[in-house]
């Protein structure tokens, strides 16, 4: 009887531990790198192709799929996916600058398993430039 607690209270414990932890994969694989580019000095003109460049000197041997690239504004998150279904440890990926209204308070988020922002930059109307 005593030993079939005991049973019970370890197996108690290591389900209580497990589902606590629902999601505890190789720490490695949350990998989210520095975005080198853009950068607060970058200016993108709305059609035109830039590439996203980030740190990949870190990166796990091992990473999920579904990278992509988003577009934030004053730091939030928007609807508009920049790039997606490309190789994180590439290192960079070219997008196309979004038509939006331009401003200085945009930003690229680049997602793995985790997201990380590029510092802010401007995205400007193409007619600016004629
Ligand atoms: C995100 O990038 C910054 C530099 O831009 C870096 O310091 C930070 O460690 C990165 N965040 C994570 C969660 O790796
Ligand atoms: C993006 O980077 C790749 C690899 O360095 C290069 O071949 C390509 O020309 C670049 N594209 C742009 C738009 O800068």
């Amino acid at each position: 009887m005593q030993f079939t607690l005991l049973i019970s209270t370890i197996v108690a414990l290591l389900t209580a531990f497990t589902s606590a932890q629902p999601v505890a994969r190789n720490a490695l694989d949350v990998w989210s790198p520095t975005v080198l580019s853009p950068t607060s000095t970058t200016v993108w003109t709305q059609g035109q192709q830039y590439n996203v460049t980030w740190d990949t000197s870190d990166a796990p041997s091992q990473i999920s799929n579904g990278a992509s690239v988003r577009l934030g504004v004053q730091h939030t998150l928007t609807d508009t996916v920049l790039a997606d279904g490309f190789d994180l440890r590439q290192g960079w990926v070219t997008v196309t600058a979004p038509v939006v209204p331009s401003g200085s308070e945009y930003t690229i988020i680049l997602f793995g398993d985790s997201g990380n922002e590029s510092e802010e930059f401007s995205i400007i109307a193409a007619y600016l430039h004629l």
